[in-house]
């Protein structure tokens, strides 16, 4: 049985992710900063081998406790998918150099900690995959979102670099680029009046949100595709592919 490591399980799209996997017949390694009781319980009734341990994946020490945990339940990790992140949202003269450093360390040092810690001993077996959950604010600007924009391209560097250095040892490395997807982050991000549901629907010419499920099925393939190395794929329903104005997108919905 293969196991996959998933991070920011408790909700979103962390839990889609693990409730698709556990479906598929993997065990499941779920961690958050979150309690993961409720749903380690859940996926276990319906028959799931799973392991669940909380804590803050920024700190190092953490880290180091849940890939003992990890080896211990269940042997070795075929997967890590780091998903877990938060958003910044506020104009980037205002931002506070302590807000900066919380996102980053979340969204770009905790990835990194855990592909280190579970690319170890992927490396060490010769085979493994990480996936790893950016964003399109990592291919491209978005206002106000200085320290989440920056912490998303390092995540895309650091994909390709982990790709490029662990690929010849069986290891591969890939992300997702999701557009906005409705979850628990997007339901807080409108709440604070930053966007509406039409500023989006309108931007994106699949004229939709992702759901969890758009993203998760691209991140289970590309858990699973073979050959696909160091790739950061937009799943945004074609917004980093169109570059028309508001207006002209429009008019083709008429
Ligand atoms: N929702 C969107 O529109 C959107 C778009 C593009 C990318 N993303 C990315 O997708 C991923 C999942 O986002 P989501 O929308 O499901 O968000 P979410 O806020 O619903 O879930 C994120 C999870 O990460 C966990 N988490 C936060 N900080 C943590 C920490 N320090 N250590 C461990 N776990 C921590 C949270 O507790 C939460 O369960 C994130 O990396 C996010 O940046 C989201």
């Amino acid at each position: 049985m293969k196991t996959v490591v998933v991070t920011g399980a408790a909700q979103g799209l962390g839990r889609e992710v693990a409730e698709r996997f556990a479906k598929a017949g993997w065990a499941i390694a779920l961690t958050d900063i979150q309690p993961l009781d409720a749903l380690a319980e859940m996926l276990t009734m319906e028959g799931a081998r799973v392991s669940a341990l909380s804590g803050d994946q920024s700190d190092p020490a953490f880290v180091g406790r849940l890939a003992a945990e990890v080896e211990r339940v269940h042997g070795a990790a075929d997967v890590l998918v780091n998903n877990a992140g938060i958003s910044s949202i506020g104009p980037a003269e205002d931002m506070p150099p302590a807000q900066w450093e919380r996102v980053l360390s979340v969204n770009l040092t905790g990835p990194f900690l855990l592909s280190q810690a579970f690319g170890r001993p992927m490396l060490a077996r010769g085979s493994g995959a990480i996936v790893n959950v950016a964003s399109v604010a990592g291919l491209g600007g978005v206002i106000h979102r200085a320290a989440y924009n920056a912490s998303k391209h390092g995540l895309v560097g650091l994909t390709r670099t982990l790709a490029a250095e662990w690929g010849g040892r069986g290891v591969r490395v890939n992300a997702v680029c999701p557009g906005w997807i409705k979850t628990e982050m997007d339901a807080k991000d409108l709440g604070s009046g930053a966007y509406t549901d039409a500023d989006i629907e309108n931007r994106v010419p699949l004229a939709r949100f992702a759901s969890p499920a758009d993203v998760a099925e691209a991140i289970e393939f590309l858990a699973s595709a073979s050959f696909v190395n160091g790739v950061c794929l937009p799943v945004d329903g074609g917004w980093t592919a169109d570059s028309s104005w508001d207006a002209l997108r429009l008019k083709t919905r008429d």
